[in-house]
């Protein structure tokens, strides 16, 4: 790369920006005024598809998420749609079959999605071996991810290994996944650099404005080197979203790699998106409007303080907030420094919160036993083995070695007569997606046949949910009693 080729932009204000700003909420129908704007501004891409919005669409918005595709698509055919894909968990927080995996890959290259970004939670490559494969076999470019975290085991050095191999495995891209907001200017500056002098493959960097670090961290990503960053479309922006793009540009002004686009037309967008984030107040909320390097002590995501506190609160434990969010780091270093984003957020979160509940370890969630166990995926550090005896024994199994998806027979014949008993076509498309969201996506084609049409507007929820990103609930079982823990998605 020459260093004074202009950075591109990515732009996320349709699937992350309000995935981080308005609980993934927004309609097909309240993008279609924008989306042809957003075609002719030259992005590197549009993020259109996938992290939280495939269950949006089929829980929340009565749509077919391969129709929303299909639209996008249509309205924006020059610039290459990107969709945000959790490896072998597809759109879930479990791993799927590798014959699934691979029919669901090619279906969203058929409806046109042309850069998967895949990662994997724990940063286990092996989670991520299958999409690669079926996408590069689909023709389409597949964007390998390193989960972004601090831990003493995530060195530059392991983030450099871990890029390598992503090369080696046939990635056309790496980014580097900020998803917590976490990475500080001279970091992105370090890591991008480090990337770029052991790489061939471009390098992107996707961060969030939660503790208000991201603008300056793509900053200094841009002085290093790096090939896109991602910014957003105020409102849907900054926060605990993407830094604006106007702000980007703005922030590279006198910068040799300050790229153009159309101001005007940045504007319209804007305006657009200002009346959507008014349609959208019932999932909106101030906590992710702000920037807050609260966040850092704790090394917690943003979107799950919100989440904590209304869920603390519920429970009667209001005072033990600071305790759960001590706690947090505890487990992590125990599950052997795994990253937090979707799902091990929700698996980290939820341990701790019992931890202090009912005394550290005394209660164990089966998500914390999995991880654990190695069944979602090698973890970046050891587990604690005192912690792994004890879940080996309330499993009444060793840990397993071999990558998860190895352990599931083949799931796609099985999936396709299940579809049909349930009077839906089997299509490749609807079998997946039924794969993913049984109950939603039985309810979605009743209400398809029922003639029923996608919402124009998210309906407001009949109780003020957690705010932030989707939020997803938990059920744990405790000495007999059901606990039901709601948990953020942070993609
Ligand atoms: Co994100």
């Amino acid at each position: 790369m020459s260093a004074t080729k202009p950075v591109v932009f990515n732009n996320t204000v349709l699937r992350d920006g309000h995935q981080s700003l308005a609980a993934t909420r927004m309609t097909t129908k309240q993008m279609l005024p924008v989306v042809g704007d957003l075609d002719s501004l030259g992005f590197g891409a549009l993020e259109t598809w996938g992290g939280a919005t495939i269950d949006s669409c089929v829980r929340y918005l009565n749509e077919n998420p391969f129709d929303r595709l299909d639209t996008l698509k249509k309205l924006a055919p020059k610039t290459p749609h990107m969709m945000l894909l959790r490896g072998q968990n597809l759109l879930q927080y479990t791993a799927f079959p590798d014959d699934v995996v691979e029919a669901f890959c090619a279906m969203s290259a058929k409806h046109g999605m042309d850069i998967f970004r895949i990662f994997d939670a724990l940063n286990d490559t092996r989670n991520l071996v299958t999409a690669i494969k079926a996408v590069k076999k689909a023709g389409k470019h597949a964007q390998g991810t390193l989960c972004y975290t601090t831990s003493p085991v995530h060195t530059l050095e392991a983030f450099i290994k871990m890029g390598a191999e992503l090369q080696e495995m046939g990635a056309d891209s790496v980014c580097i996944k900020d998803m917590a907001g976490l990475i500080s200017p001279s970091m992105a500056y370090d890591l991008v650099k480090a990337l770029k002098a052991n790489l061939k493959i471009p390098v992107a960097l996707h961060s969030h404005s939660t503790a208000g670090q991201a603008a300056a961290a793509y900053y200094a990503a841009t002085e290093a080197g790096v090939d896109t960053i991602d910014t957003s479309i105020v409102p849907f922006a900054n926060g605990t979203g993407q830094p604006d793009t106007v702000l980007m540009l703005a922030m590279l002004e006198r910068s040799a790699r300050k790229p153009s686009y159309d101001a005007a037309t940045l504007q319209r967008v804007r305006e657009h998106m200002e009346k959507v984030y008014v349609e959208m107040k019932a999932f909106t909320s101030p906590s992710n409007e702000k920037t807050d390097a609260d966040i850092l002590a704790f090394q917690v995501p943003g979107g799950m303080l919100s989440n904590f506190r209304n869920q603390l609160k519920e429970q009667g434990m209001a005072d033990k907030f600071d305790d759960v969010l001590r706690e947090i780091p505890v487990v992590r270093e125990a599950l052997g420094w795994i990253p937090l984003v979707t799902p091990t957020s929700q698996i980290v979160g939820t341990q701790a919160m019992l931890n202090v509940k009912f005394g550290r370890w005394k209660m164990l969630s089966q998500p914390a036993i999995d991880v654990a166990l190695g069944k979602y995926g090698r973890t970046p550090g050891k587990v604690d083995a005192a912690l792994l005896k004890e879940c080996e024994k309330k499993a009444g199994q060793q840990a397993v070695t071999v990558r998860g998806a190895d352990l599931l027979a083949p799931g796609m014949d099985k999936l396709r007569a299940e579809v049909k008993s349930k009077g839906i076509d089997p299509t490749d498309e609807n079998v997946t997606l039924y794969a993913m969201f049984p109950q939603e996506v039985e309810k979605l084609f009743k209400n398809i046949a029922a003639g029923i049409k996608p919402y124009d507007i998210a309906p407001a929820p009949a109780k003020k949910e957690a705010t932030g990103g989707k939020a997803s609930k938990f059920a744990l079982s405790v000495d007999g009693k059901r606990h039901e823990v709601t948990v953020e998605e942070l993609n």
